[in-house]
């Protein structure tokens, strides 16, 4: 908690009601402006007058551009700091950076290599800090996916995912979620690439059953969900090793055929066609791969709110269509 509002470094920081909240939200205003042009702030326009500040020391497409959006929809603005181009880029410090950016701007959003380095931040912030992405997690790309399996018609509770491939920062975060929403997961990686066991651990004391195996096929079975992601995540180079581990992981025509007849594709994006998932699969009728990166607008939009305080403490809660 900051004086003007909350940081949402990782699911656990807002918990199963709130996350509840921000889907119904998200649901509610998605629909609610439907025929309005995509730069048109919502009528209600509850950020007028407030600057999101994006500091982005790794790539990004969906999420700077969907934080910007989310901003313009909700009546306010952001602003991009490169750290390349800007003071961080020659050895400003987070804890200085954050004091500064506090006095100018009303909210944070960083995505960075080290999850130590978000904490810093929100540690030395008086203004919400939102994580973009570090090496542990990804929380904001979460809240789309739980929004997008339930517009598919499927409830949280009782939802079986499975995951192929890397043990990575988007899993854990998948996982965070199993625990808070009570769904299950079967995650399925080579051998030296499982998730982190803390987090899988926190997760089924949370109440989630979660399966890690090195068997796709068993991972595949009967799931309503199948998601993936890069086998080589940003800043990663053990790429040509690690390729080859992955290679039996990828999810193809034969994996998807082990699920239910109507499970649906996931994958946060971007893509590798051919090495995590096949091109038949990607871009299959099952596949909602687009609808998902669209959903990253609907959902920065509840997780700012959430994060200005602005999400009603009565508001309406789903986790299911
Ligand atoms: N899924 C996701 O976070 O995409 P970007 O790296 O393009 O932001
Ligand atoms: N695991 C990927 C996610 C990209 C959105 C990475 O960290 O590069």
């Amino acid at each position: 908690m900051t004086a003007g509002g909350r940081h949402f470094l990782d699911l656990s920081d807002a918990g199963t009601d709130a996350i509840a909240a921000m889907i119904a939200d998200a649901i509610d205003r998605k629909a609610a402006r439907k025929a309005l042009p995509k730069g048109q702030p919502d009528p209600d326009a509850p950020l007028t007058g407030r600057v999101l500040a994006s500091v982005f020391e790794k790539n990004s497409t969906r999420t700077r551009i969907s934080f910007d959006m989310a901003m313009r929809q909700l009546g306010g603005s952001m602003l991009t700091l490169d750290s390349a181009s800007s003071q961080l880029g020659r050895g400003e410090s987070i804890a200085d950076t954050a004091r500064v950016l506090s006095r100018m701007v009303d909210a944070i959003v960083l995505r960075t290599d080290s999850h130590a380095k978000i904490e810093e931040m929100a540690h030395e912030a008086n203004v919400p800090v939102i994580n973009g992405l570090t090496d542990r997690s990804h929380p904001c790309q979460i809240i789309a996916d739980l929004l997008t399996i339930i517009e598919h018609g499927k409830p949280l509770p009782g939802l079986q995912v499975a995951w192929f491939g890397d043990g990575n920062n988007v899993l854990n975060s998948v996982l965070e979620a199993a625990g808070l929403l009570k769904f299950g997961v079967r995650v399925a990686t080579p051998a030296g690439y499982e998730p982190n066991p803390k987090i899988v651990e926190r997760a089924r004391k949370a109440g989630a059953e979660i399966v890690v195996t090195h068997d796709p096929t068993q991972a595949a079975k009967q799931a309503d969900v199948l998601m993936t992601d890069t086998w080589i995540s940003m800043g990663q180079t053990d790429a040509e090793q690690k390729r080859a581990a992955m290679t039996p992981f990828r999810v193809d025509a034969s994996l998807l055929k082990k699920a239910k007849d109507d499970a649906i594709f996931l994958h946060c994006l971007p893509a590798h066609v051919g090495d995590e998932v096949s091109e038949e699969v990607f871009e299959g009728a099952q596949s909602v791969v687009f609808a998902q990166a669209e959903n990253r607008i609907h959902a920065q939009k509840s997780i700012l709110l959430w994060s200005f305080g602005l999400l009603g403490q009565d508001a309406e809660r789903r986790t299911g269509p």
